[in-house]
């Protein structure tokens, strides 16, 4: 009998417990002893791995973040605490990894991989869906789902009193969930890292829709865009005219109850991982793309930074 652990590294989405319960699930029935590794990267290097089975997975479907925790771990970078993060798999006789996280992980386990031949398959997992070769990271509907929640409600509270609201989401570098909250809620404005901008260049539009009897206005701006939501808030008061208010959504796009999209695609990730692993994918990501579920090199995901779809970004010139 085969060990198996899985592990959450980074961010975490929700997505991940539906993945724990179906990996514990899947292992158990394709005759694999599965392990758990708590927190992340640290969990490993402090031998905090326990074997598990249905019990430990039981109510988890429904919850947020992750079971058995998550980290950014430093330590991993360093070689002495690799080697001791692969005497605890010895000792457990585990040589097969499930890793949810993001490329930085990806790129870790790469290297363990090939310095101790413990082979690995990547999930994956980040809200920000900027993790080049997959069009899909386990987390983002249900994420885009609560920030359109929030969008929902602060328009109630906008069109009320006249105000313009700043919303700000995460999503590091990348501008995805903002662009696709844009061009899903109907908002007036959006900045992300990726498209330059002048604020300038909307000041007599916006201007003419208020006189055109517009109460209200929704800015959707993602973290990384050059200036801080405070300060389009100021431009909407001194530019436009119309009082302000900014909403950092921040860590509530992080957690919260995982979407139907989200608690399938963790278990076909999960499914796919396991299999690759199964059949000599020794180091690879399970990426999901117009065809499909497709294996990558950990090469291909993490040598270039993702790009937006350029369809979506003649969607934002259009909007
Ligand atoms: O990568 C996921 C993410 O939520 C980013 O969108 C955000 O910039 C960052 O993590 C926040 O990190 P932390 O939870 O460490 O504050």
């Amino acid at each position: 009998m085969s060990n198996i652990a899985i592990l959450c590294s980074g961010g975490d989405v929700s997505g991940m417990n539906p993945a724990l319960k179906h990996f514990v699930e899947y292992s158990l029935q394709k005759g694999l002893r599965p392990f758990f590794i708590y927190d992340g990267l640290e969990g490993l290097i402090d031998n905090n791995i326990q074997e598990v089975s249905y019990s430990d997975v039981s109510g988890i479907i429904t919850r947020g973040g992750t079971k058995i925790g998550s980290s950014r771990s430093k330590r991993f970078m360093h070689k002495e605490y690799r080697k001791i993060a692969k005497k605890n798999l010895d000792a457990l006789g585990i040589d097969m990894l499930v890793v949810m996280g993001g490329d930085g992980s990806f790129r870790g386990m790469e290297i363990f991989y090939k310095e101790h031949g413990v082979k690995f398959c990547g999930i994956p997992s980040t809200i920000d869906n900027d993790i080049n070769g997959t069009d899909y990271c386990l987390g983002v509907d249900t994420a885009l789902n609560i920030i359109k929640t929030s969008i929902d409600a602060i328009r109630d509270t906008a069109s009320s009193f006249k105000r313009a609201f700043v919303i700000e989401t995460m999503g590091r570098d990348c501008g995805y969930l903002a662009l696709i909250s844009h061009l899903t809620s109907g908002s007036e404005l959006c900045l992300i890292p990726e498209v330059p901008y002048d604020l300038k260049d909307y000041e007599e539009d916006f201007k003419n829709q208020i006189k055109n009897g517009r109460r209200y206005f929704i800015a959707i701006v993602s973290e990384g865009i050059q200036e801080d939501s405070q300060e389009i808030a100021t431009w909407f008061e001194e530019k436009i005219g119309m009082e302000s208010r900014v909403s950092v959504l921040g860590h509530i796009q992080r957690g919260g109850n995982p979407s139907i999209y989200d608690r399938l695609m963790a278990y076909k990730f999960v499914n796919y991982a396991i299999d690759g692993l199964l059949h000599q994918k020794n180091e690879s990501v399970i990426c999901y793309t117009k065809n499909g579920f497709e294996f990558k090199s950990i090469k291909e995901v993490t040598s270039k930074t993702k790009e937006l779809d350029t369809q979506l970004l003649t969607c934002l010139e259009c909007s």
